[in-house]
Formats: structure tokens, C-alpha cells, sequence
């Protein structure tokens, strides 16, 4: 399973890179927004901090303009995967600019017949908001589920299920459980993925043994 991390906070995104545990970076306009950065060198700068596909949002919402939009984030840098919003224009978008060899990234998807549309138009990744889903009483994971399966029906369909709005732990461990491809996940749930209370305690006990011991490695 690969890890994007859904953040335009270009520290973060450093600090992440570094662990060697990121695969790609998610951005979306709120996000742009929260960093206060000019969107351009917010995009490129995160393109040069990782290898990985880097998603940058269209903001129109005509095929005409998305299209053009398109065209101009996908220059920016070899691994911008463009991403577009799962309507009619979006899907189109898609299907055009995948026609011409840009990666997009299908974002807003709430159901698995919206996922089977970005599948169609050629969507290199789909992008299932999990917690979005169980903010209004439904249950996002259902919904991976779905998508993961229904892709496994047709090995014609080459887009990769990208578990997006992922709000814990659980989240993660149950796309896995499911066959994700892909989750994107906010630098705090990373991080949590990461702790656990017996790992502290176990790693302070053997510590404490170690200096008894009063030897060194180096
Ligand atoms: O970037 C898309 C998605 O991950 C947003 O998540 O937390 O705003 O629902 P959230």
C-alpha cells in the first residue's frame, strides 16, 4: 500500500520525505489556502521535495477552462497528477487530459457508481472521502469496499483506489484490509499510526536493562 500525505505544508511534507515512508503528496484548495502560499510555488516546491505523483486541484468548473487549468498545473512539473472534481465537466476533463498523458486524480468521489465513471474516463487515481461520508451518518469503509471489488471485476479499469478525508488509524488499517492502493492521510494520523503505548513502555524498560549493563555499542 502506498502513503500520500494530505497536506500543502511544505515542512511537513519535508519531514515526511525524509522518513522514507512517502509515496506522494495530496493538495486541495482549502489546503492551498490554510498554507497562505501562492498555489504555483507551493506545487513546484512539493514536486522537487518528492518522486512521487503530487496532486494539484483545477479551480474552474467548465470543461473549456478545467481543460486549460489542466494543461497549465501538469506543466508545472513531471509529477503533477492534475485532479479534478467528480462531475460531468471533471469526468470529461479526465478522459481528455488522460488522453494526452496526464495523470488525474478524480477527487469528491461519495459513491462507488461515481468511482465507476472516473474508472471509465480514464482516471489514473480515484479519491473515496471516507470521512466525509461518516460525518453525515454513513459508513465510508462500505464504500472502499465497493470500489475495490468492482475494480477487481474489470482488469480493463488501470485507476488506483485512493482512500481520501481519512480521519484515523482505523481508517488505514481497513483500506489495507480491503486492498487500497493508496490512502491519503493528514500528517497527524500519520503520526498516530505510528505510536503505540506498549512500544514506549517496552522501549523504556529495555533502555533502563541496557544501562545496568553499563556497556555501549559505539
Ligand atoms: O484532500 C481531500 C481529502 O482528503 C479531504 O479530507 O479531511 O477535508 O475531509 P477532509
Amino acid at each position: 500500500m502506498k502513503f500520500f500525505v494530505d497536506t500543502a505544508d511544505t515542512e511537513e511534507i519535508r519531514e515526511l520525505a525524509d522518513t522514507g515512508l512517502l509515496d506522494g503528496v495530496t493538495t486541495n484548495p482549502s489546503l492551498i489556502a490554510k498554507s497562505g502560499r501562492d498555489f504555483f510555488d507551493v506545487i513546484k516546491e512539493i514536486c522537487s521535495l518528492v518522486d512521487g505523483p503530487v496532486s494539484a486541484e483545477v479551480a474552474a468548473t467548465d470543461y473549456d477552462t478545467m481543460l486549460e487549468e489542466g494543461k497549465k498545473l501538469a506543466g508545472l512539473a513531471d509529477n503533477v497528477a492534475v485532479k479534478v472534481p467528480l462531475t460531468m465537466a471533471g469526468l470529461k476533463t479526465c478522459s481528455q487530459l488522460a488522453k494526452q498523458g496526464t495523470q488525474v486524480n478524480v477527487t469528491l468521489c461519495f459513491s462507488a457508481a461515481q468511482a465507476i465513471l472516473a474508472a471509465k474516463a480514464g482516471a489514473a487515481y480515484i479519491s473515496p472521502f471516507v470521512g466525509r461520508l461518516d460525518d453525515i451518518g454513513q459508513d465510508g469503509m462500505n464504500m472502499i469496499s465497493d470500489v475495490v471489488q468492482i475494480y477487481a471485476n474489470y482488469p480493463a479499469f488501470q485507476t488506483e483506489v485512493l482512500v481520501a478525508s481519512i480521519r484515523n488509524p482505523t481508517h488505514i488499517v481497513n483500506s489495507a484490509l480491503m486492498g487500497a492502493d493508496v490512502c491519503t492521510v493528514p500528517p497527524q494520523v500519520l503520526k498516530q499510526l505510528v505510536s503505540h503505548p506498549l512500544t514506549d513502555k517496552g522501549l523504556a524498560a529495555f533502555l533502563a536493562d541496557w544501562e545496568k549493563t553499563g556497556q555501549k555499542i559505539l
